[in-house]
């Protein structure tokens, strides 16, 4: 009752299938023309479309063509699903299609035809791989059209990205798109130009400001992919650019960068000293004569000695006490603090006094320079600035109320193009944690030897380890990927149909992730997903539970739980769940009649996120109001 809002998906989808049979007449007259027929066609459209003739009217044409050019390049024809869903994303709903449905295919719809006006379409996903994927799958039927195609990736310069918006068509990830653009309002309040007349206009224009440039031309239409994640689950994330500019800023990353790539010519005890007590280092006169015999780049020159000792004492620290998984995990180019206690990831901590920015600087990653905050926008923000607006993803319905709250957005639910073969198995349920891994990898064991590959989510990178370990006692062979780069990870998730193969990893790596069965596997049931702990939103859970069972293929499901899992504690308040669990430990067996405690208390902790989002919108929404009442740009400090 409490999110199911009464979504009328069938009211629009009645409306949106009697266009169905003019699609096929339409495609059945392209059937016959040449591959230039149709790029002449696809220009004639953007012709009308920047003549201003409405979209609405050109869908037809645009989607038939779409499909057409698909078909010939791509060897995929847009399913009818498919075609409803481009509907439903060209009138800028969220659509929910099921996992593994073909959402990738179906964006090419929207795309095309907003990228016809000219003023670039973007599509924003949650990772660099999903975003190269997409891009590079779908270019060959764009480019029939007659469309380019740009890919913003988190290590691309300026140059590279002012290219990629400057095509028709631009994929990249949600956060990319956002850091562009505070980096084009700074630019611009740099230039002296009011940010007002170029953002949020869509306009085209060109700037002949000399050398810099910002690398954005506006924002006309986003799709957004994976849209519980960006516009729900991270909405509230603000994106943040510190204050230091230009030459200042460039010199701080270089004398970093210079000191990583100089630590290891140190040798303990002969360059320097370390205090293993305080964990101190410190250069002695030797490794200080080593450091003065060094060569600097030009745009270090004004960095003093004693600033460069301590580079380099940092860098030399850095390298000997921070290490590698140990302390800290890289997410698309980020460090994350893995918490020693815990083993789980810290996500939005930093270590302090340069230490973070050595790290970085270690790993040849971009170092953050150490600055107040300059510019901040939400992703929230971000995307609520464009002129139109649609999402996808395979788990909407659950959060219908709040799209619709905040982004004005409904939902429309699109049904699959086949019915689903994915099946669930009985939960597990147990009285520890103890007994619920055993049994796991019990399961994961005995499938295995009947050749099924196996994917497995847990919750945090030490349980992980703990399955990987029971594994290996087992003789299971396995991979475990650690949410150390969630990009790498993916690649390696989309293997995990592979006969034999088994595939432990956090419940992040999945989302989006193609995986496409091997040989013989379909035979022999299909991949076997195992959730080993409920989330914080079962809109997770089903994602992972979306890597099996893809595109009609068999799959099947189960989800593990046991009295002492987190989730009941997060529910219910730590003494119900403390009750739970001793209950729980004294009994043996018949722990099934607790399933619906798990379910309530999943839906509570679902309740508190969307109410600690709810209060946050309504604080950013009031400090933003104060802002522009001021007069103040609401992205961008005061201060310069
Ligand atoms: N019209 C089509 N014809 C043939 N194959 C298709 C078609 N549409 C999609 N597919 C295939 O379906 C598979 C799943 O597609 P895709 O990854 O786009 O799904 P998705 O809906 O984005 O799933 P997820 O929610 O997990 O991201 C891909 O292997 C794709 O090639
Ligand atoms: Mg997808």
């Amino acid at each position: 009752m409490l999110n199911s809002l009464p979504v009328p998906s069938s009211l629009h989808l009645a409306r949106w299938r009697k266009l169905l049979p003019q699609f096929e007449t339409l495609e059945a007259s392209l059937q016959n023309e040449s591959d230039r027929e149709l790029r002449k066609r696809s220009l004639s459209l953007r012709f009308q479309a920047k003549s201003g003739e409405k979209l609405r009217n050109l869908v037809p044409e645009g989607f038939a063509l779409m499909r057409e050019a698909a078909r010939r390049t791509l060897g995929m024809r847009h399913f009818d699903v498919q075609m409803l869903g481009g509907l439903a994303l060209i009138n800028n709903c969220i659509a929910e299609m099921e996992t593994g449905e073909g959402k990738t295919l179906t964006a090419t719809l929207p795309m095309y035809l907003h990228a016809l006006i000219g003023r670039g379409a973007q599509l924003a996903t949650v990772n660099d791989y999903l975003a190269e994927r997409d891009a590079e799958t779908m270019r060959p039927a764009y480019e029939m059209l007659g469309m380019t195609v740009g890919v913003v990736l988190t290590p691309d310069k300026p140059d590279q990205r002012r290219a990629a918006y400057a095509c028709d068509i631009t994929y990249g990830t949600a956060k990319e798109f956002g850091f562009d653009f505070l980096r084009d309002r700074l630019l611009l309040r740099r230039m002296g130009r009011d940010a007002s007349d170029f953002l949020g206009e869509g306009s085209s224009q060109r700037w002949d400001a000399s050398g810099e440039q910002p690398v954005q031309r506006g924002a006309h239409f986003a799709l957004v992919d994976e849209a519980d994640s960006i516009l729900i689950d991270e909405a509230r994330t603000p994106l943040i650019i510190g204050t230091l500019g230009g030459k200042a800023r460039e010199q701080v990353e270089a004398t970093f960068n210079w000191a990583a790539a100089n630590a290891e010519k140190f040798i303990e005890d002969q360059h320097f000293d370390y205090e293993h007590d305080t964990k101190k280092v410190e250069l002695n006169a030797a490794g200080r004569q080593l450091l003065r015999s060094l060569p600097t780049p030009p745009v270090m020159r004004s960095v003093g000695l004693i600033d460069l000792y301590q580079y380099t004492e940092r860098a030399i620290k850095v390298q000997r006490d921070f290490l590698f998984e140990t302390h800290y995990v890289i997410d698309e180019g980020e460090i994350v603090i893995v918490d020693e206690n815990t083993g789980r990831r810290a996500e939005g901590r930093k270590w302090r006094d340069g230490i973070h920015q050595a790290i970085e600087a270690k790993e040849q990653l971009e170092v953050s320079v150490p600055t107040g905050q300059a510019a901040r926008i939400t992703i929230q923000d971000l995307f609520l600035r464009y002129r139109h607006l649609a999402g996808m993803t395979g788990t909407a319905i659950s959060a219908a109320r709040e799209f619709r709250k905040i982004y004005k957005m409904p939902v429309v639910r699109i049904p699959t193009n086949r019915p689903s073969r994915r099946e669930q198995l009985q939960d597990q349920i147990f009285g520890n944690a103890r007994r619920k891994w055993e049994a796991i990898a019990a399961e994961v064991h005995q499938l295995h030897q009947a050749g099924r590959p196996i994917l497995i989510g847990t919750k945090s990178i030490d349980k992980s380890e703990l399955l990987s370990q029971l594994l290996a006692k087992l003789g299971v062979e396995h991979q475990v990927l650690n949410a150390n780069e969630v990009a790498k990870e993916a690649e390696i998730v989309a293997l995990a149909g592979q006969p034999g193969r088994v595939t432990v990893a956090t419940n992040m790596a999945g989302r989006g992730t193609d995986i496409k069965l091997g040989e013989g596997v379909a035979e022999c049931g299909g991949l076997h997903v195992i959730c080993t702990e409920l989330h914080d939103s079962a809109r997770i859970d089903r994602q992972l539970i979306g890597r099996c069972g893809r595109q009609g293929d068999p799959g099947t499901f189960r989800k593990y739980m046991a009295l002492d899992d987190e989730i009941l504690k997060v529910g219910f308040g730590p003494q119900t769940a403390e009750r739970l669990a001793s209950k729980g430990s004294a009994q043996e067996e018949e722990m099934n009649s607790y399933g619906t405690q798990f379910l309530k208390s999943q839906r509570k902790v679902e309740r508190k996120h969307f109410r600690d989002r709810s209060i946050l919108l309504h604080h950013e929404k009031e400090r933003k109001k104060m802002q522009r009442e001021m007069g103040q740009d609401p992205y961008l400090d005061t201060a310069d």
